[in-house]
Order: C-alpha cells, then sequence, then structure tokens
C-alpha cells in the first residue's frame, strides 16, 4: 500500500527518488526560509538574539558584554567587532512548532546592501522590521524594492514600541503610501509607544500581556485572556486598542493568505526586540502564513519540482571565518532534493564534481556538521575554492539557475599590491574576492593585471577587501579612490570611441559586461549628445 501512495505523489518516470520525493515534500512543507530587512540600528541584531533566544538555540541574548562589546552570535570577523556592525551573513536554523525555520542573516550595513540583495535570493519571506519612531528609512525602502522586484512576501514588525515612537495608524499610513502594500496588522499594541503592555490578537480577539524580564535575558512570559479581562486590566489602553482594530477591520485591513502571498498586503506585528515582546508571536505567523519552498525556475524557464533530485545554488562565499582554519565557505541554499554529507555533486557552471565531504551549519561563530537537509535549509560547504556566488549545483541530470542579481556600482578605486614581489598572492587575492562578491573587479589593458579597478556599491566593501588582501592573501594593498559615480553597459565596439571621451573610461567586469564610467550624470548627458548612437544602458538588477 505504500509504494501505490508513492507512486501517486511523484512521476513514475523517477521510481529511484519516489520514496525520497514523498519526504522531501514533506520536510520541505515544513520549512520556512526568512531573511529580516531593516535600516541599521532598526534592531536587526537583537530580534535575531531574540529569535535564537526564543528557539532555546541560546539560552541568553547576547546582550552579557554590555555596550561597547554589543556583540552577538552573528558578529565574529575582527572588522565586525571592532566596528560593532554585521558584515557577513550567516543562517540560523532551528524548530519551533513542528517547522523548521532558517533565518538567513543579512548584513546590517547599509554600505553591505550587495550581499543582502543576493541574500533575498535565497528566502522565500522576508521581514521587515521597522524602527516605531523613525518609520520607513532610505535602507528599508531600498531593501522593499528588491523583494518587491523579487515577488517575496513581507511580513512587517514595527520594533522599539517600548520607547515613544510613531502613532500606531500614522505608520500603517506610511506603510501604505510609501511601498503601496496595505498593511494588514495581526496583533495591535495595547499601551502607546513607550507604555507598552501587551497586544490584541486581532483574530482571535483575545489579549496578550507581557511581562519585563531584567534586561529583556530571558523569555518574556506572557499572560493570555480573553477580552473581558483585558479591559479589567487595562481600561482604557484596552479600549482603545479594540475601537482602532475596528477601524483596521471597516478598512479592509484584514489578513488573507492569497493576497500577502503575491505581495499585495503585509501582515503587521508590534514588539520590542530588546525586551522580546512579540517574538512569539512572530514565529507563529512565520509558521501559520510564510510560504514553504516552492519550485524555483531555471534558466531554461521551467520551474524545477521541490521533490526533483538534489539542486542548490550558492549565494554567498566566505572565507577567513575561522582564522585557524583559512577555509573557504560557500553558503549553498537548497531548491530540491535531499542533501546527504558526502554527496559529490556537480557544478552547473564548470561541469566539474564537488565533494561534500564537510558540510555545515553556520551561525556567527557556531558551527556544526549537517548529515541531511531538505529544500530551504541553507548549507556552508567548506574546500569550496573553485566555486562562486551564483553557481548551480545538482545531482543527476544538468540543471541551471538564473545568474544571482548583480547591482550598478556606484564607488570605484584602482587597488595596487605595496609590496610588487608578492605578485601572485596579489592575482589570487583579486581573483578570490570578485569570486566571492566582495568587490566587483574590472580591468582594462590600458591599466594592466596589476592595478586592476574595484567597484562596489557601497564604499566599505572596499574595507573588508583591503583587509583581507593584507591578512589573508598576504599582499597588503593600496587603495586609490576614483571620481567616477556612474556605471553604464556598453559594447566592445564603442570601447575606443567612449575611451576618448575626456573623464570617461571603460573597464570590463568579469562576467564580460564592458562598464563605462562617468563621473556625474552631465558628462554622461554630454556623451550622449557627442555619440548618439553609443550603446550606453543602465546596469539593470536581472
Ligand atoms: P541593527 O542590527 O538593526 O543595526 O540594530 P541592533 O539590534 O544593533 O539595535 C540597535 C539599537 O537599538 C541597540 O541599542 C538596541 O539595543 C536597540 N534596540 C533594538 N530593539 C529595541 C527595542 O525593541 N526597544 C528599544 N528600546 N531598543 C531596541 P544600542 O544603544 O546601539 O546598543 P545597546 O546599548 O542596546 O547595546
Amino acid at each position: 500500500p505504500q509504494a501505490t501512495h508513492e507512486s501517486t505523489a511523484v512521476p513514475a518516470t523517477e521510481p529511484s527518488t519516489s520514496r525520497d520525493g514523498v519526504v522531501v515534500l514533506a520536510e520541505a512543507a515544513r520549512r520556512r526560509s526568512f531573511a529580516v530587512i531593516s535600516h541599521p540600528d532598526a534592531g536587526k541584531s537583537t530580534l535575531t538574539e531574540a529569535l535564537a533566544l526564543h528557539a532555546k538555540a541560546i539560552r541568553e541574548a547576547g546582550r552579557a558584554d554590555g555596550k561597547a562589546g554589543k556583540r552577538t552570535v552573528s558578529d565574529w570577523m575582527d572588522m565586525e567587532q571592532a566596528r560593532g556592525i554585521s558584515i557577513t551573513s550567516a543562517a540560523l536554523e532551528f524548530t519551533y512548532r513542528d517547522a523548521v525555520i532558517n533565518l538567513v542573516d543579512t548584513p546590517g550595513h547599509a554600505d553591505f546592501s550587495e550581499d543582502t540583495y543576493r541574500v533575498l535570493s535565497a528566502v522565500d519571506a522576508a521581514v521587515m522590521l521597522v524602527d516605531a519612531a523613525k518609520g520607513l528609512e532610505v535602507q528599508t525602502m531600498k531593501l522593499f524594492a528588491v523583494c518587491k522586484h523579487r515577488g517575496i512576501p513581507l511580513i512587517t514588525v514595527i520594533n522599539k514600541w517600548d520607547r515613544p515612537g510613531k502613532d500606531a495608524l500614522e505608520l500603517m499610513d506610511e506603510i501604505q503610501e510609501r511601498t503601496g502594500l496595505i498593511p494588514t496588522p495581526l496583533t495591535w499594541p495595547v499601551g502607546i509607544g513607550g507604555d507598552f503592555r501587551g497586544v490584541l490578537d486581532r483574530r482571535t480577539g483575545e489579549y496578550t500581556r507581557f511581562t519585563r524580564t531584567a534586561g529583556g535575558t530571558t523569555i518574556a512570559p506572557e499572560e493570555h485572556m480573553g477580552p473581558d479581562a483585558a479591559l479589567a486590566r487595562e481600561g482604557d489602553a484596552w479600549t482603545t486598542a479594540v475601537e482602532e482594530s475596528e477601524l483596521l477591520e471597516a478598512s479592509g485591513a484584514d489578513h488573507d493568505d492569497e493576497t500577502f502571498r503575491s505581495g499585495l498586503t503585509t501582515p503587521v506585528l508590534f514588539g520590542s526586540a530588546v525586551q522580546n515582546f512579540g517574538v512569539h508571536a512572530l514565529l507563529d505567523v512565520l509558521v501559520d502564513v510564510a510560504p514553504s519552498p516552492t519550485p524555483r525556475v531555471t534558466i531554461t524557464g521551467e520551474p524545477r519540482p521541490v521533490e526533483a533530485p538534489f539542486s542548490a545554488f550558492v549565494f554567498k562565499m566566505q572565507a577567513g571565518m575561522d582564522t585557524a582554519h583559512r577555509d573557504r565557505l560557500a553558503f549553498a541554499r537548497i531548491c530540491s532534493g535531499v542533501f546527504e554529507r558526502g554527496m559529490v555533486v556537480t557544478s552547473a557552471r564548470t561541469g566539474r564534481p564537488f565533494a561534500t565531504k564537510y558540510a555545515q551549519q553556520v551561525f556567527g561563530r557556531e558551527r556544526s556538521i549537517v548529515d541531511v537537509a531538505y529544500p530551504g535549509d541553507v548549507i556552508g560547504l567548506v574546500n569550496a575554492a573553485n566555486l562562486r556566488v551564483g553557481d548551480t549545483l545538482y545531482l543527476d541530470k544538468r540543471v541551471e539557475f538564473p545568474p544571482l542579481p548583480t547591482f550598478a556600482p556606484e564607488h570605484f578605486a584602482v587597488m595596487r599590491a605595496k609590496d610588487v614581489s608578492k605578485y601572485k598572492q596579489f592575482q589570487r587575492g583579486v581573483m578570490q574576492l570578485g569570486a566571492e562578491g566582495v568587490v566587483q573587479v574590472l580591468r582594462s589593458d590600458l591599466r594592466g593585471d596589476q592595478a586592476p579597478v574595484l567597484a562596489a556599491v557601497g564604499p566599505m566593501q572596499f574595507e573588508v577587501a583591503e583587509h583581507r588582501m593584507g591578512t589573508e592573501f598576504n599582499s597588503p594593498v593600496s587603495l586609490d579612490r576614483l571620481q567616477y559615480q556612474i556605471a553604464l553597459r556598453t559594447t566592445a565596439e564603442w570601447v575606443a570611441d567612449l575611451n576618448a571621451q575626456l573623464g570617461v573610461e571603460v573597464l570590463q567586469r568579469e562576467d564580460g559586461e564592458y562598464l563605462a564610467l562617468f563621473p556625474d550624470r552631465w558628462r554622461v548627458t554630454s556623451v550622449r549628445n557627442r555619440l548618439p548612437d553609443a550603446v550606453l544602458e543602465p546596469l539593470v538588477a536581472t
């Protein structure tokens, strides 16, 4: 009887995968992979800690070090600790209820948007974290645009409700006006910003009351009660919350799975990450409404079924995480099938085999060995020097996913080795940084191999490159910033004409694309006037 069951769920043409197929479908269905997007300082690291705390992955939020050493488990590199920002990404996997939650951590600093954008290609949903006092900020809006472009459903969390902030209804208006998404609050705060007592659950009408704990380092106890008890307890604050919730209902701001998944509405929650308020509710919403992995479209335009043989793509490369080992990790998101440690997979770009002897799960400094993983999971593959960001890995028949988006760089610098005798180390470092996507590497015959141009979305990418060239590749470098601000795509036949224009330079990127660099948009206009037929197109994200 089991066999007939399987054959209905899986095409009979692939009998060898049928038993796995059923398991894979079930495992994929309980995966929730998401990223948190926010403007720096909105509380992303704090929320990550709070989620981990709730998942009991770590017992105490990483606040024990105090202010100076604001260090969370996802902040580990020297530079990160020195500057108190997150530069690299890691993934936190934990189970909650019956679900497996994968939080793919994104770098917090505005300068690292290129990396953050790539992380968004590896998740099925995103949590937009908004500071209650600041509303939607620049970086939030940029990341929102990427999510919208990629069709990633968004859950909104209004954070820092324990502090005076904007009015809750005003915040809803702001979200709707600036993102075009209709906010559909699932919880509504009881008590105004700064006097946060708990939330009204708009689906059940019940009250969840929070209790403060010292420093928010333990899970905040919650009390659940019905409307009458809530009224007796909170008086006017409860009445106001109920009235506002009714106003929302009248304006059609109620959650709907379909409109959420198609990117028309965003469920909203209120919380205080630092006090662990509302974190439970977020986990419940992830389990109840966030999508599980769906078939990913391949380069030929066909969706690859989740239960098809193993496939994954590399969305992030990382080196030097462990200075003692100097290893190179490729973070891959599984799109279909089962991953089993030791499996030999193929890289679609090179056609070469890759043995996955050591696969790891990495979160901050903590690593654990992965034996089996399913669609939606993120695995860290070690010894991955031959892999590149965007690579597809597969088992059995060849499959390839479309390349990851690249973004138009706005900052440029020439890099030179301080010690020219270290030519080999220098070249190896440049190649590796390009492969990892730390910076884009541009070259031209005019500049030669010894002075490549680095291009970045944010200037801090240069600092990482410089730091790593010295510490990791043993080739200290100097960087000279160039005055270009705009890069436009051109073609080989226009290189000479464009190079002849004052203040303009054409370089070739590693993906083969020719980039014409301009100091400002006035120069773009004058060159367009002078060479009306020249190919000069914006570099759009794919
Ligand atoms: P980020 O990763 O998005 O950049 O933000 P992060 O978590 O580092 O939080 C930025 C600041 O906001 C931190 O304060 C943090 O404690 C605070 N914060 C985060 N969530 C909340 C919240 O719900 N309520 C309140 N009141 N504050 C919150 P800091 O002064 O930079 O550091 P620290 O003194 O807390 O260590």
